[in-house]
């Protein structure tokens, strides 16, 4: 068999704030037993006091940031290791950026590109609901009203073969699903 079966594969859990990435991510990671990378450990301190005053990030606040994700990612699939990572990646241009630690990807032969894409949608209310519980328990630095400018972000294209789940389903149905689909090669 081709190289292609001695690296592992990158699971990338994205969407907006709320949405659960980063429980999801997790607990995939312990059921296949891989590593866990949690993208917002990976914004330098000014990029999270950007995000608690309120202020949306600019892309020279976020590529830095999605570049270090990408020498992350890379780091365990060139070693055979596959990782989840929880991470927004609302823009196509952003998951390039991740995509390219596969050294093998050819940009725009997604399917074929080992870092896959996840992303967990909710209505709403489900997702301000979810955020408002987060800071009231000062657990997380991103206010809600930053989700609209999450979701006016969020770019999903159709042949960018990102699998899309329901986030209101239970933690445990959400990883049967995606290690179903890992069990499947990916194939839909
Ligand atoms: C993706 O790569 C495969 C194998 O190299 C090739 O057969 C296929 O045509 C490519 N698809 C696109 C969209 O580039
Ligand atoms: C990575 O995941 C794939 C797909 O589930 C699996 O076939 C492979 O054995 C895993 N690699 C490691 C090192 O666990």
């Amino acid at each position: 068999m081709g190289l292609s079966t001695i690296t592992g594969l990158a699971i990338v859990i994205m969407g907006v704030s709320g949405s659960g990435k980063s429980t999801v991510a997790e607990s995939l990671a312990n059921a296949i037993g891989c590593k866990f990378v949690e993208a917002d450990d990976f914004h330098p301190p000014s990029n999270k006091e950007k995000m608690k005053s309120g202020f949306p990030l600019s892309d020279s606040d976020r590529i830095p940031w999605l570049e270090s994700l990408r020498d992350a990612i890379k780091e365990n699939i060139e070693h055979g290791h596959n990782v989840t990572l929880s991470c927004s990646a609302l823009q196509k241009r952003y998951r390039e950026i991740l995509r390219s630690a596969d050294c093998d990807y050819k940009p725009g032969n997604y399917s074929l590109c080992k870092v896959k894409f996840v992303c967990l949608e909710a209505p709403v209310e489900i997702l301000m609901e979810r955020m408002e519980r987060r800071s009231e328990e000062g657990s997380h630095f991103m206010p809600s009203r930053l989700l609209q400018s999450q979701l006016d972000l969020l770019q999903l294209e159709k042949d960018e073969a990102i699998i899309r789940v329901d986030a209101t389903m239970g933690l445990e149905s959400i990883s049967e699903f995606i290690i179903d689909l890992l069990n499947r090669n990916w194939n839909l």
